[in-house]
């Protein structure tokens, strides 16, 4: 496992984990990987913001990271967890066993959770937004309280010095990074845009469904003088923290929509009846000048097909009726879109069916449940193999779509 300490700013240490051939979370892709970052500030105390996972071998990479910094884990005078989700907790395991007191600075929120994850109870100081620790030797931790990005306990920690921002899950990505180079300003533009993609996919992943505590979260951020900001995991951002501000603001954004002037197309299909349709309505959208991202249902991992949906303003659904609902991998795929709140889509249905139908049914049904606000044209539905008039009716939706997603994003009023 590749790790090295690297310095992020005066007295601030980045420590770091990637993990690799794991599905995050139990169930998200992440080809690329993902890192896992630790900080080490130092005054004339020493704590540490942030851990790693506790699989094998993660916890013993941290800790081999205070010897390349001559440090000793009983040196540190402080371990602050802005959240207890076992990606960045899991390592209190294995460091109880190399030290056995040390003293916890967390929020309120986290407290039964240290004890329901690790049975800690004692020596745990409770901290609110503006609460502050003094390291000594000029050095002033604030913390602020960013609920639900991403449990309810989670807060950041800002070094008022350095105008460090420690936000955890917030401002995040997926993919590994090289501990050569971890910092924008390290980085050449293709391989920040390379982490951007990979936020884009961990933001619509984990992050999603929280996005109205994103942008409030994002406010608090904004009222202080970052200057950094280093996250749980990904790289930091030193020249340019502004930027991955933005690209924060701009996802969380999508959640309610517009989102980008682009049309999701998710399909599929047991013989092809519904396939006959899919070509013809990707053509009929990009006609429009508009971009389609099409992935077919089971096939496509939920992880990208969400990514998609979230920088899509339009979502066509093309499936078939399945003893009397909607194709099975359709319905679960959209149940989970409908949960992660990606809301207010301009979206458009087709599909074939035998004898009854019943896929519409449930498709409001999910709509419903899940209070997506979804605004949807008129379904093109087809007994069996469309005919030539369905295929072209199919074609007419689809640019039907591809405009009201222009009009609703671009204002584009002349489309
Ligand atoms: C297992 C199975 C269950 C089906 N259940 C229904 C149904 O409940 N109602 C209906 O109208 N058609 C039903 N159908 C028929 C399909 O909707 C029809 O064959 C359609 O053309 C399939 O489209 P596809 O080739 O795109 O998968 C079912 C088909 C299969 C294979
Ligand atoms: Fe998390
Ligand atoms: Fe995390």
């Amino acid at each position: 496992m590749d790790a090295k300490a690297t310095k992020v700013a005066e007295g601030i240490h980045r420590l770091s984990a990637n993990v690799k051939n794991i599905l995050f979370e139990g169930m998200w892709p992440v080809p690329n990987g993902v890192a896992m970052n630790s900080y080490i500030v130092q005054g004339e105390k020493l704590a540490i913001i942030d851990g790693v996972c506790g699989w094998d071998g993660v916890p013993e990479t941290l800790l081999a990271q205070f010897e390349q910094l001559n440090l000793d884990v009983n040196d540190l005078d402080y371990v602050i967890i802005n959240h207890m989700e076992p990606d960045h907790s899991g390592w209190l395991d294995a460091f109880r066993k190399v030290r056995k007191d040390f003293t916890i600075y967390t929020s309120e929120r986290a407290k039964p959770l240290l004890e329901a994850f690790y049975r800690i109870t004692d020596n745990i100081k409770l901290v609110k937004s503006g609460d502050t620790l003094d390291l000594g030797a000029g050095r002033v931790l604030a913390f602020e309280e960013i609920p639900n990005v991403h449990w309810p306990e989670t807060m950041a920690t800002f070094d008022t010095k350095s105008g460090t921002l420690f936000p955890c899950d917030a401002f995040g990505s997926f993919g590994a990074v090289s501990d050569e180079a971890p910092y924008d300003d390290t980085l050449q533009e293709e391989q920040i845009e390379f982490f951007e993609r990979e936020m884009e996919r961990y933001y619509s992943n984990i992050v999603t469904a929280f996005s109205v505590a994103t942008q409030k979260a994002v406010q608090k951020v904004k009222g202080l003088d970052v200057k950094i900001i280093a996250p749980g995991h990904g790289i930091v951002w030193r020249r340019e923290p502004d930027r991955v501000i933005r690209s924060y603001t701009r996802l969380a954004g999508y959640a309610k929509g517009p989102a980008r002037a682009e049309v999701a197309v998710l399909w599929g299909s047991m013989y092809g009846m519904t396939e006959l349709a899919v070509q013809p309505v990707i053509e009929a959208i990009e006609s429009q000048g508009v971009k389609t991202r099409v992935h077919r249902v089971p096939e496509s991992h939920i992880g990208y097909v969400l990514d998609s949906v979230l920088q899509s303003s339009g979502v066509v659904l093309g499936m078939p009726t399945y003893e009397y609902k909607m194709f099975p991998p359709m319905a679960a795929v959209l149940d989970e879109i409908g949960k992660k709140k990606i809301m207010n889509r301009k979206a458009f249905r087709f599909g074939s069916y035998g004898w009854s139908g019943g896929a519409q049914k449930e498709l409001d049904e999910i709509n419903e449940r899940n209070k997506m606000k979804w605004d949807f044209l008129e379904p093109v539905e087809f007994n069996g193999r469309p005919t030539e008039h369905d295929i072209e009716l199919a074609r007419q939706r689809g640019v039907e779509l591809a405009r009201a997603v222009k009009q609703w994003t671009l204002g584009d009023a002349a489309s």
